[in-house]
């Protein structure tokens, strides 16, 4: 960190001569930009934040009582500031000329085509709200990058900005790394660990940076506000989502050398997580990890290091997400294995399709690979997910990303409201998100509705497996094998 330019902004803060920010505007209504917006309009009344999109359908969401996405706490906030200091609309020009700061939070997902196809980030996005901006800003603008982006973009947003600009009108381009994580971010945001601001180095660099460090001042205690330069804050990014990643994949690839030879991972994450140098945090073995970060920030570190001659690098960083893909088929494996080596024509309950609990996003969600491999197999799912909509369940299953039979997938799958429902006549039950409420259902009167044997498959690792055999199901989890002995009390003496 720059001791010399924090001091430096800390104290061009009180000599009073900033420009003050008073209007937001933030380009982008998803997950990043709707939370984050939601929050700084909260916490700071005296600015105007304006959050802006391209679909009007989102925006009308935006401005309904069913928001576009499900977030603890974010009604709450959404509630108290829409209307007061808090807008979303369509007016994307307007937002634009009217803001001083302006924040970029589109989606930048993988390329789907060209150079770089599935690993490169797609920056058409970011790049349309960079001529957006130059088309229609006036006066001093600072563009504040937010989405992922990989190093260097906001070199390219200051390259079209600056070859557009207008007389009048300046820019100076911010990177401002969002790290909340779903399910969390109302939390994440108030709190955040830190918050990295990285700017060009020079003294409108340092003055824009300042503006920003003023807002989050608001709530953010001065330690936690990093400053750096703008290459550092957007690595910085994409260096601790594949950090994070990665100790999944390592606590996962120490799961199946538990499966083979006994061990329970979760004394194993304990013992190794009491080490205070490792800590305990991010060492739940699960199915895979999904979410929209994680693997496209690795895939993208691949091809950073990959462009730049670092073989090594990319071949690490690769191993760490072909890591997530094996835990996830073998899963999908094993309730093949299990249920006599075919799915064909069976029916598997399906609890959880949402990458994680307390969000309804599916993107990269372990359980459409799990569930796509099942189909292909034959297996016929019945699907609950107390927060995903029916529509993004069918579309994610029957994309060409996931199958090239969308008719069949059709035919056989369901999606059901009621998780009881669910598993009547069902061969099996399959975990695949840590829904706090599938730890509260009656399983004793699940298993009598079900075909025996019946199979349980907890790929979260959330139940009490001992109450489970003894209730009668065949049980499997990740990371722990159940001694023959334990799983002969299941069968009544029958394996
Ligand atoms: C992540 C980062 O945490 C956040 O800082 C960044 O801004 C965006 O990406 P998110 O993807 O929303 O956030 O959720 P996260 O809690 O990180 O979980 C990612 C995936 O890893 C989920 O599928 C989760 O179930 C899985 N996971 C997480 C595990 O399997 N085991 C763990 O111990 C932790
Ligand atoms: P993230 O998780 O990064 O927030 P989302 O897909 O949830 O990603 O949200 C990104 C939002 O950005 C979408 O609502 C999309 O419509 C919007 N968007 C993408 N490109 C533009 C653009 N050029 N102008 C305005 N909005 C855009």
């Amino acid at each position: 960190m720059n001791v010399f330019r924090l001091t430096h902004i800390t104290t061009s803060l009180h000599s009073g001569s900033r420009m003050v920010v008073k209007n937001v505007c933030c380009i982008g209504a998803g997950y990043v930009g709707g939370p984050t917006c939601s929050v700084i309009a909260w916490k700071c009344p005296d600015i105007r934040v304006h959050v802006v999109d391209k679909s009007q359908a989102r925006i009308k969401q935006w401005n309904s009582d069913k928001l576009p996405i499900y977030e603890p706490g974010l009604d709450e906030v959404v509630k108290e500031c829409r209307g007061r200091n808090l807008f979303f609309s369509n007016d994307i020009d307007q937002a634009v000329r009217e803001a001083d700061l302006i924040f970029i939070s589109v989606n930048t997902p993988s390329k789907t085509y060209g150079i770089g196809k599935g690993r490169a980030a797609d920056l058409k996005h970011i790049e349309l709200c960079a001529r957006k901006i130059a088309e229609v800003a006036e006066g001093h603008k600072i563009v504040v990058e937010k989405s992922t982006v990989p190093v260097r973009a906001a070199e390219s947003i200051s390259h079209i900005l600056s070859a557009n600009t207008k007389p009048g009108v300046s820019y100076q381009v911010l990177s401002n790394p969002e790290f909340l994580a779903e399910g969390t971010a109302i939390e994440n945001l108030v709190n955040p660990d830190r918050v990295l601001i990285g700017g060009e180095e020079s003294a409108e660099g340092e003055a824009a940076v300042g503006e920003l460090t003023w807002i989050y001042h608001h709530w953010v205690p001065q330690h936690k506000i990093i400053t750096l330069s703008t290459w550092s804050s957007e690595l910085s990014k994409l260096a601790s989502n594949a950090f994070l990643a990665q100790r999944v994949s390592s606590i996962n690839a120490i799961s199946a050398l538990c499966e083979a030879t006994g061990a329970d991972v979760s004394q194993v994450a304990y013992a190794v997580g009491k080490d205070s140098r490792i800590g305990s945090k991010f060492l739940q073995a699960s199915v895979g990890f999904g979410g929209s970060c994680f693997q496209k920030d690795l895939l993208n570190l691949v091809y950073i290091a990959e462009c730049l001659n670092l073989h090594e690098v990319a071949m690490y960083w690769q191993q760490v997400t072909d890591m997530n893909e094996y835990q996830r088929t073998r899963f999908a494996k094993r309730i093949i294995g299990c249920l006599f080596n075919t799915v064909t024509d069976k029916t598997l309950a399906v609890f959880g399709f949402a990458f994680k609990k307390n969000t309804g996003d599916t993107r990269e969600s372990p359980a459409i690979f799990v569930c796509s491999h099942l189909l292909e197999e034959g297996a016929r799912l019945n699907i609950y997910d107390p927060k995903v909509e029916r529509q993004q369940i069918e579309s994610d299953l029957t994309s060409a990303r996931a199958t090239s039979e969308p008719e069949r997938v059709e035919k056989l799958i369901h999606i059901y409201t009621d998780p009881y429902q669910a598993v009547t006549d069902a061969h099996a039950i399959v975990i695949l998100t840590e829904w706090d409420e599938f730890k509260t259902y009656d399983y004793k009167k699940m298993l009598s509705v079900m075909k025996k044997p019946a199979f349980l498959f907890d790929g979260r690792k959330i139940l009490d497996h001992e109450s489970l055999i003894n209730l009668g199901f065949h049980t499997e989890t990740i990371g722990k094998r159940f001694t023959r002995n334990t799983l002969l009390r299941s069968s009544g003496g029958d394996l």
